[in-house]
């Protein structure tokens, strides 16, 4: 049974937080709640009681603003905004079709931090209350959760109180597959089903059964270089599978916004004449992986224009993360200069120097996605940072912060070529940053500090 607690500490506070998270006593309340009449409650401006299991443990009341807004104010032992706030979500929450709604004393910093850590957001202020919502959890669904994007996209999501739902396809090995996700997997703070672009069923089945308000899709064979092994298999995964994503959408959950993670692959080698890629640059991709990926803008537009659907292209430029796959060149580059100082590995095959790309953190890029679907009117936006810098220089940040000259380790290997390169990569984010606010918090050498400091941590140092 829970107790009453005068709250004086961080450790009450994360207490009180489990209480309210994990109690699910609040029935009695609203079955109270339920029999009264608002009318009178609100003419009376009095009174709810909220009770554990027989005992009345609190009380509050409903008020109205100027614009009719319903507030609920609560007291709960003379701490008004505090308590046991499960029982007022509960409430609240029937009340105001999900949507909850409640009022916190400006003085009482405890009440106002707890309820912001429960996704509260100040949407109003009075003279002496701050007036805070909570929405009805959004339910949103990511296809490739497991991939170095979803994982981010997942957290980002959970954090803005989200009901996360993501496809993880089948996999002989279990354990590496869910590596980026474990945690989340094992709080119960995400909800996993299998399913592969390439198997329609699969995504009906998911989408019908979620009916998701935002579908990201993230799932794609994504490596460029394999896709030229297997090309393929790479136009069924990362073009067809969108398409078969997009009629399962039309079929079964129309309601759904579509975010399609397009790539700056699309553009090959075509760049405007003041260095840079945009919306507006024409595509020309140069791979098997770039074709796939344009046949999934363009099918995303088509059917954005023919259905009148809520999709939107994300053209996304090369972006990276400690969770990166080690076959991409920065995380293949960082973890093998941090074994060379270490003394575990002795030199780095690597392919194409001369090639530039501009990176960024995938961290920042999951923000663009979210804040896209977001917006008012399906559109396409490139992510990108506008700096661009050679493979060469990346390795030769990466080696000389570890103290070491580049040079004196990489081999190059004909066999980490493409049969066409993508020579150069510089993106304008103007529109994002523009339309939507978007802000990039990691340069280049941050980006790389942070892999570098993983993999050192990694191996022990
Ligand atoms: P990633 O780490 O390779 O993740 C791809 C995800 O797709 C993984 O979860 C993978 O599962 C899953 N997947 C692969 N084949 C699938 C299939 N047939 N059915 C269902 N799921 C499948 O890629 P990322 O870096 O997170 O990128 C996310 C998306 O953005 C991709 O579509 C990528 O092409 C695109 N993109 C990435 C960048 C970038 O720089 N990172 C830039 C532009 C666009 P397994 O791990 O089990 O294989
Ligand atoms: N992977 C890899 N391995 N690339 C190498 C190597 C190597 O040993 N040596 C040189 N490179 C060069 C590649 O030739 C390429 O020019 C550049 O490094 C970047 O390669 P990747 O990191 O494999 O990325 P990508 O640019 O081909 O593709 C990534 O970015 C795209 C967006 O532009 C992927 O994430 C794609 O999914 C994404 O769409």
């Amino acid at each position: 049974m829970l107790k009453q607690k005068k709250i004086t500490s961080e450790e009450d506070i994360e207490l009180l937080k489990s209480h309210i998270e994990n109690s699910s006593k609040g029935t009695k309340t609203f079955r109270y709640f339920e029999k009264r009449d608002f009318s009178v409650l609100q003419k009376h401006k009095i009174t709810f009681l909220y009770f554990n299991n027989d005992e009345c443990v609190g009380y509050g009341h409903l008020d109205t603003e100027e614009d009719n807004v319903w507030l609920g104010v609560i007291v709960f032992d003379g701490h008004n905004g505090m308590g046991y706030g499960k029982y007022i979500v509960k409430s609240l929450t029937n009340c105001y079709d999900g949507d909850i709604l409640l009022s916190v004393d400006k003085d009482n910093s405890i009440a106002l931090k707890i309820y912001k850590s429960l996704s509260f957001k100040i949407i109003k202020e009075t003279e002496k209350l701050y007036i805070m919502k909570k929405s009805k959890k959004i339910k949103a669904l990511v296809t490739g959760i497991n991939g170095q994007d979803g994982s981010y996209l997942a957290e980002l999501l959970i954090n803005k109180n989200y009901e996360v739902w993501g496809t993880v396809k089948r996999n002989s090995v279990s354990e590496t597959q869910s590596s980026r996700i474990e945690n989340l997997r094992d709080n119960g703070l995400i909800n996993l089903e299998y399913a592969d672009l390439t198997d329609m069923a699969s995504l009906i089945s998911i989408l019908s059964k979620v009916q998701p308000d935002e579908v990201y899709n993230l799932a794609a064979q994504s490596h460029v270089r394999v896709s030229f092994d297997q090309p393929i298999y790479t136009a069924n995964v990362t073009g067809v599978g969108t398409l078969n994503l997009l009629e399962a959408v039309r079929m079964v959950s129309p309601h759904s916004k579509i975010y399609q993670a397009s790539s700056s692959e699309m553009f090959g080698n075509t760049i405007d004449e003041d260095g840079y890629q945009r919306e507006t640059t024409p595509m020309n991709p140069v791979s098997p992986y770039g074709c796939a990926k344009v046949f999934s803008y363009n099918i995303c537009r088509n059917y954005r224009n023919a259905y009148g659907m809520k999709i939107w292209n994300g053209i996304l430029f090369n972006h990276e993360s400690p969770r990166r796959g080690t076959n991409f060149v920065t995380n293949k580059v960082v973890k093998a200069a941090v074994r060379i100082s270490l003394g575990l590995q002795e030199k780095l095959h690597i392919g194409n120097l001369d090639a530039s790309r501009d990176w960024g953190h995938a961290k920042d890029y999951v923000v663009a996605m979210w804040l896209m679907l977001q917006s008012e009117k399906p559109n396409d936006y490139v992510c990108a940072t506008g700096v661009s810098h050679t493979v060469r220089d990346l390795c030769e940040y990466t080696f000389s912060k570890l103290g070491l000259d580049y040079k004196d380790y990489i081999v190059i290997d004909k066999k980490h070529f493409r049969p066409e390169e993508l020579e150069n990569l510089k993106g304008d984010s103007s529109k994002l940053k523009n339309d939507l606010g978007w802000v990039q918090e990691y340069t280049f050498e941050t980006m790389l500090d942070e892999m570098i400091n993983y993999w050192l941590k990694y191996y022990g140092k």
